[in-house]
């Protein structure tokens, strides 16, 4: 039937089951690596810029992309989960966004080609030896191919079939890893050209044996990783795949084929990004306007029938809760937004809200605060607006 006055069933702050977690709302922190960790361990800084996110009101934050290899970290500064010692300090991050009551995920990755990068901050390049004199070295990076980023860049190491499966390794014993880390739900990371979107792509992955080729020996290989990390990680809690949904050599219905086989291997949520293999922004034909990439999410959505997550330019309260409510898409990421304002999902609350309590879910230690000041402005603009009106009259 109908009616005009039906409310949408789901909004933006409609907890979302997925096998036995429940997700508080729909907003997830986008994983944003800050390339701020010494030998891959998490230091003071992640718990500060983590936990900043922990107290803003999202329901999932992602950790950034953390190498399950020494050699996959993009930069010197990447997170690792390669090795014990690096447990500890994420465990405490995990601890302290649960007792936040939102979810700590984990994006996992490895960069391939795009590792041994500078800090964004230095610049854009590969790590060569000048980097040294700052302590940052260069290492030789390996791909599904030997083409490099860019003429600028060295050309990586074509991945042994003996290397690919010491990284099966590396992705299970991460995976277990993220689990004692406290983490609820891991991504894989198969987007923006790292190691298995160089898999993906025809332009990276120039292989001749049986992971290269046609588009299924191309899924071969992230597949099979796909799947170890499913089968490693408690079947109670989900795992997240995110994808370049398009790119140089990529189609959106790749996207639809690849993300049916990721359902089918018990993937419970697509994230739906684009672009990142040839760093040329240019050369990926999207234009970039204000949620660019949700159409991208619903058609995933409707053609694989899987879950999915939008990402990308999602700046307001609005625009988010219409992607939930439209169907759009399952869930929203805010990257950079949450970067401007750690409370973003709070705001978000709030503009949706007007009527409700206005700091409702804002930590109690600020929220009777926020509410006793609110009663204190409310007064000062009525007698504002008293003054005003008589001064208006005589006009
Ligand atoms: C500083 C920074 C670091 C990022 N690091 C990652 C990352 O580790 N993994 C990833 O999948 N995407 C990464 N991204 C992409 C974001 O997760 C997000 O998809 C992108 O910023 C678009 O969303 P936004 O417009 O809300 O920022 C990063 C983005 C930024 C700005």
């Amino acid at each position: 039937m109908n009616d005009e006055k039906s409310i949408p069933s789901v909004n933006l702050f409609s907890p979302l089951r997925l096998r036995n977690l429940e997700l508080p709302n729909r907003i997830v922190i986008s994983p944003m690596c800050t390339y701020s960790a010494e030998d891959g361990i998490a230091n003071d800084w992640h718990f500060a810029h983590l936990a900043k996110f922990a107290l803003g009101g999202a329901g999932t934050i992602f950790v950034e992309a953390t190498a399950i290899d020494p050699d996959g970290g993009l930069s010197c500064g990447d997170l690792g989960l390669w090795a014990d010692a690096q447990i500890e300090p994420l465990k405490r991050i995990a601890d302290f966004m649960k007792a936040c009551k939102t979810i700590p995920a984990i994006q996992l990755g490895h960069a391939g080609r795009k590792a041994s990068s500078q800090r964004p901050w230095i610049g854009n390049g590969a790590l060569t030896d000048k980097d040294r004199e700052y302590g940052d070295s260069p290492w030789q990076t390996v791909s599904a191919g030997s083409v490099p980023v860019n003429e600028a860049w060295p050309a990586p190491k074509p991945l042994t079939l003996e290397r690919m499966d010491a990284m099966r390794t590396s992705w299970r014993t991460a995976t277990q890893r993220a689990l004692q880390a406290g983490f609820e739900i891991l991504e894989v990371h198969m987007a923006h050209g790292y190691l298995l979107h160089q898999f993906l792509s025809p332009l990276t992955n120039t292989r001749t044996d049986e992971y290269g080729g046609s588009l299924l020996n191309r899924m071969k290989y992230p597949l099979e990783i796909a799947k170890i990390v499913r089968d490693t990680w408690p079947q109670d809690k989900p795992v997240f795949v995110r994808i370049s949904t398009l790119d140089e050599g990529w189609s959106l219905d790749d996207s639809i084929v690849l993300s049916r086989e990721l359902k089918a291997i018990g993937i419970d949520v697509v994230d739906c990004s684009t672009g990142g293999l040839g760093r040329s922004p240019q050369a990926l034909r999207v234009s970039r306007g204000y949620g660019f990439q949700v159409p991208f999410a619903e058609k995933i959505k409707q053609e694989a029938e899987v879950l999915t997550m939008a990402v990308g330019l999602i700046l307001d309260a609005e625009l988010a809760n219409n992607i939930v409510a439209l169907g759009k898409s399952d869930l929203v990421a805010i990257g950079r937004g949450a970067l401007e304002d750690p409370n973003w999902p709070l705001r978000a609350h709030r503009a949706l809200h007007p009527e409700g309590q206005l700091f409702a879910g804002w930590p109690k230690q600020y929220g009777i605060w926020l509410a006793q000041r609110e009663r204190i402005l409310d007064k000062i603009r009525s007698d504002e607006q008293a003054a005003l009106i008589p001064a208006h009259r005589l006009n």
